[in-house]
C-alpha cells in the first residue's frame, strides 16, 4: 500500500472553526455543551453536520438507529469503504470535543482530500453514531452496539429516559429515523479520533496516543427500597434507610476499585433519592455503579465483590434491593494493522507518540467486533472530560487529525 507523503496535512484552522461552530448548538451553562442524544439540539447539530457533508460532496445515508453515514466515492465500486467518525451527542454538562472532534475530524479528512484533489480506491464514509454517551438512554454506545449485533433494534427502541420517553419515539420525533437496516454495511476498517479524557499525554508532553486497547466496563443499576418515615420522630434502630444503603454502597465501590490499583476505577455518578424531602428518611434510592478495568478477570472479581457487599449492607439495614445490569462490554484489543497504520502515521509526520489504553468507552469498542478498528487520541487539558471546562488546543486537534488523515489515506489507498 502506498504511504501518503509526509508533507500532507489537514487544515487545522478549518477544523477548529468547525468545532467552535458546532459548539454554538446546544450550549451548556459554563462554556461547554448540552446536546444530549435525540433532543432538538441533537437534531440541529445533525442538520449542520449534514449541510457540511453535502457541501463537501458527500451523500448522506441514515439507518434505523439514526446513525449518519456520509459517503465519498472511491475509484473501485467493489472496494469496501473505510469508515471514520465518532459521536455528536454530549453529556448534559459535556465539553465541546468529546466525540465531536472525531466526527468533525473525519469531515476535515475529506475536506482536505477535496482541497488536494486526492482520490482513493476505497470509498470513505464520515460517520456520526447515535447516543454514544448513554446519559439520557442507557447504555452508552447504544447505536454502534446495535450496528455490531450486540443489541437488538427493538430492545434499543424500548430504552427509556428519566421522563419515561422511549428511544424509538424520540428518534422518530426529531426526524432522524432512517430506513436503512442497521449493521448492513461492511467496512474495510473503522478509525476514530478522540480526546484522551485522561492526563497521560499532557503530563508526558506527547502529541499522539496510539490506542491499543480499551478497558472493559460494567454498569449496575441498583434500586434499594426501605421505608419512608419521619426524620425526627423515628427511633434510629427502627429506620429502614435506603439513603444510608446507597451511601455505604458508594463507599464500597470506591474501596473495591482502590484494591485493584492502578488497573481499575469505580464510581457512582447517577443517584436518585425518593421522595427527596428534607425531613423524610429516604424510602427508595436508585443509582448506577460504573466499574472499569482493562483486565476482564479484575472486572469480574470487582463485580462479584460488589454484589456480595450490597447483599451484606442491605441485610444489615433491613432494606430490599434489586440489581440490573444496564451496560457492559469486555476489554477490547484493537486491530494490529489499524493500530500500526496510526503509529506509522504519527512517526511519518514527526509527532511524538505512545501506546495508550482508552479509559472511556467508544463506538470503536463495538465496531471492533465487526471491522478492523483503531483509535487515535490527542491530549486534553488536565485530562478533564465530561465537564463543560473540557479543553484542547488547536495544535493538539490538528496533530490528531493529521494522523487520522494519514491512517485513513493509507488504508483507503491513494490512486495516483
Ligand atoms: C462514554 O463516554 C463513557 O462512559 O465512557
Ligand atoms: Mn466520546
Ligand atoms: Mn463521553
Amino acid at each position: 500500500m502506498a504511504a501518503p507523503g509526509e508533507n500532507l496535512r489537514i487544515n487545522a484552522d478549518r477544523l477548529w472553526d468547525a468545532l467552535q461552530e458546532m459548539a454554538k448548538i446546544g450550549p451548556g451553562v459554563a462554556g461547554g455543551n448540552n446536546r444530549q442524544t435525540l433532543t432538538d439540539e441533537d437534531a440541529a447539530g445533525r442538520r449542520l453536520f449534514q449541510k457540511w457533508c453535502e457541501e463537501a460532496g458527500l451523500a448522506m445515508g441514515v439507518d434505523q438507529m439514526g446513525n449518519m453515514f456520509a459517503y465519498r466515492e472511491g475509484t473501485d465500486p467493489n472496494a469496501l469503504p473505510v469508515y471514520v467518525g465518532s459521536h455528536l451527542d454530549t453529556q448534559p454538562t459535556g465539553g465541546r470535543y468529546d466525540g465531536v472532534l472525531g466526527v468533525l475530524g473525519a469531515l476535515e479528512v475529506v475536506r482536505s482530500m477535496n482541497d488536494l484533489g486526492i482520490k482513493t480506491k476505497h470509498p470513505i464514509v464520515v460517520t456520526n453514531w447515535t447516543n454514544e454517551e448513554g446519559a439520557r438512554f442507557a447504555p452508552a454506545m447504544l447505536a454502534s452496539g446495535v450496528f455490531a449485533g450486540v443489541h437488538e433494534l427493538e430492545w434499543a427502541y424500548g430504552r427509556v429516559d428519566a421522563k419515561g420517553k422511549r428511544f424509538g419515539d424520540e428518534l422518530e420525533r426529531i426526524g432522524w429515523k432512517g430506513d436503512e437496516k442497521v449493521g448492513a454495511r461492511k467496512m474495510r476498517a473503522f478509525f476514530e479520533l478522540h480526546i484522551e479524557q485522561g492526563p497521560i499525554l499532557e503530563d508526558e508532553d506527547i502529541d499522539i496516543g496510539v490506542v491499543t486497547h480499551g478497558q472493559g466496563l460494567k454498569w449496575l443499576q441498583v434500586t434499594i427500597v426501605g421505608k419512608e418515615a419521619h426524620t425526627g420522630s423515628t427511633p434510629m434502630p427502627k429506620r429502614r434507610n435506603a439513603g444510608l444503603g446507597m451511601a455505604r454502597v458508594t463507599e464500597l465501590v470506591h474501596e473495591v476499585a482502590m484494591d485493584y490499583q492502578p488497573d481499575a476505577v469505580g464510581a457512582i455518578g447517577h443517584m436518585e433519592v425518593y421522595p427527596n424531602s428534607r425531613n423524610i428518611i429516604a424510602g427508595k434510592t436508585v443509582f448506577t455503579i460504573d466499574i472499569r478495568s482493562p483486565n476482564k478477570e479484575v472486572l469480574d472479581e470487582m463485580e462479584a465483590r460488589i454484589r456480595d457487599g450490597i447483599d451484606t449492607i442491605c441485610e444489615a439495614l433491613d432494606v430490599q434491593y434489586e440489581i440490573e445490569q444496564v451496560g457492559h462490554f469486555d476489554p477490547v484489543t484493537f486491530d494490529e494493522g489499524c493500530v500500526k497504520a496510526i503509529r506509522d502515521a504519527a512517526e511519518r509526520l514527526g509527532y511524538s507518540h505512545r501506546n495508550i489504553v482508552s479509559g472511556a468507552g467508544h463506538d470503536a469498542c463495538w465496531i471492533n467486533r465487526v471491522a478492523p478498528t483503531a483509535m487515535v487520541m490527542c491530549p486534553c487539558v488536565d485530562g478533564l472530560s465530561h465537564n463543560e471546562a473540557e479543553e484542547i488546543t488547536k495544535e493538539w486537534a490538528g496533530a490528531g487529525c493529521d494522523v487520522l488523515f494519514h491512517a485513513v489515506l493509507e488504508t483507503a489507498e491513494i490512486v495516483p
